[in-house]
């Protein structure tokens, strides 16, 4: 698992890392090979039948206790695999306390959750099927309700095996690996196609590399494989108001640290666009004032409106007109 406090950034520092970072990106040519962020790769070969089986497990309600919710119901994934609420309505109507990230492209991040408590994607299926204020049931009730249905016989079809835990998480994990957004315009361009960006979207991606975002959201996800603080310039959870919160320590809630205070997942903005509010609490609404806080917070500048919004205008080339698995 990413254990940043290893890494050169934070013993450098982030500001050094990033001034360095930023020098390297203007010195190197623009050849493809050498951008901070990649094209996203095609999912794996995974069998058509686990993914069908999958998809139809995401989308079941039954799964719940109540079967009044699914996974679904907060990652729908017609609108970027995310609920597009400050935080997520469970069971009963019950409140979470974090934002809902997307479930597209997942199969690219160190470690899911915001504070990256789950390893693997099958680790994580159990975390909200169990979550009293998300779908509140247990594995007992589950299978026996999977085993007195029709999917008694599919699980069969498809594994040879009747519902376990283990099958459910496998299901469920391989159905989000073929979640994959390819063929964004950004990705055509990175692969070589020069129309597929316009002059704007262009001097955004620039901007996003000259002020330093591409130190943390890099990679073929454009974010998803680091931990970092929010907040190396000034105290965002001051300015913000309202009380701190335990979701608000992040990683050291897995840790222990107390270095990992406020380290979360960079999360991937290959979705940001359709993803809002924005940041593990959904304190903030439009995707504008997340670049101006990302600036002010994470690289100490006041970055200019129009350069913002040239910004924006990459970040929405990196989401596909079509998502994949959407009716
Ligand atoms: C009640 C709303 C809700 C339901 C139901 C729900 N999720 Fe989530 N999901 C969330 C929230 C909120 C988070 C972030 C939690 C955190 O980071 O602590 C999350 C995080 C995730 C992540 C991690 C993504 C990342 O980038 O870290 C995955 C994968 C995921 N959910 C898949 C599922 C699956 C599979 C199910 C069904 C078994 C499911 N979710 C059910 C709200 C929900
Ligand atoms: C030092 C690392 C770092 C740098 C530099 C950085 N970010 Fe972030 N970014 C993060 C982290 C960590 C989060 C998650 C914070 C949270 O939710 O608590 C985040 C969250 C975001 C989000 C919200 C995504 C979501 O789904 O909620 C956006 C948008 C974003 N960053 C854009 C940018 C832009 C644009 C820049 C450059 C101006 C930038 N970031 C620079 C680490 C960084």
């Amino acid at each position: 698992m990413g254990s940043h406090h290893h890494t050169p950034y934070r013993r450098l520092g982030i500001a050094t890392a990033v001034l360095i970072l930023t020098v390297a990106l203007s010195l190197h040519s623009t050849s493809a090979q050498q951008e901070p962020l990649r094209p996203l790769k095609a999912p794996p070969d995974l069998a058509a039948t686990e993914v069908a089986l999958g998809r139809e497990l995401f989308h079941d309600p039954m799964l719940s206790r109540d079967g009044s919710v699914s996974c679904a119901s907060c990652h729908p994934l017609s609108q970027g695999g995310s609920d597009n609420l400050k935080v997520s309505i469970g069971i009963g109507g019950a409140k979470g306390s974090v934002n809902a990230p997307t479930v597209f492209n997942t199969i690219f991040n160190i470690a899911q959750f915001w504070d990256g408590r789950a390893t693997t994607l099958e680790q994580q299926v159990d975390g909200p099927l169990q979550n009293p204020v998300e779908m509140d049931a247990n594995w007992p009730d589950i299978i026996g309700r999977l085993r007195a249905s029709s999917y008694e016989g599919r699980f069969q079809q498809v594994y040879g095996a009747p519902p376990s835990p283990q099958l459910v998480r496998r299901a469920m994990a391989n159905f989000e690996r073929s979640l994959v957004t390819v063929q964004s315009r950004f990705d055509r361009w990175l692969g070589g196609q020069d129309g597929a960006l316009d002059a704007e979207e262009k001097k955004g991606y620039a901007l996003f590399k000259s002020y330093g975002c591409a130190s943390c959201h890099q990679g073929t996800n454009v974010g998803g494989n680091l931990f970092q603080k929010l907040g190396f310039f000034g105290n965002w959870f001051k300015d913000r108001g309202g009380p701190v919160t335990q979701a608000d320590l992040g990683r050291f809630n897995v840790t222990g640290r107390p270095a990992d205070k406020h380290v979360f997942k960079v999360p991937s903005l290959r979705l940001v666009v359709l993803t809002p509010p924005y940041f593990h609490d959904g304190s903030v609404t439009s995707l504008a004032d997340a670049i101006r806080v990302m600036g002010r917070y994470q690289l100490g500048r006041d970055i200019p409106d129009a350069d913002i919004a040239l910004i924006a205008r990459f970040l929405a080339s990196l989401t596909p007109e079509t998502l994949p698995a959407t009716p």
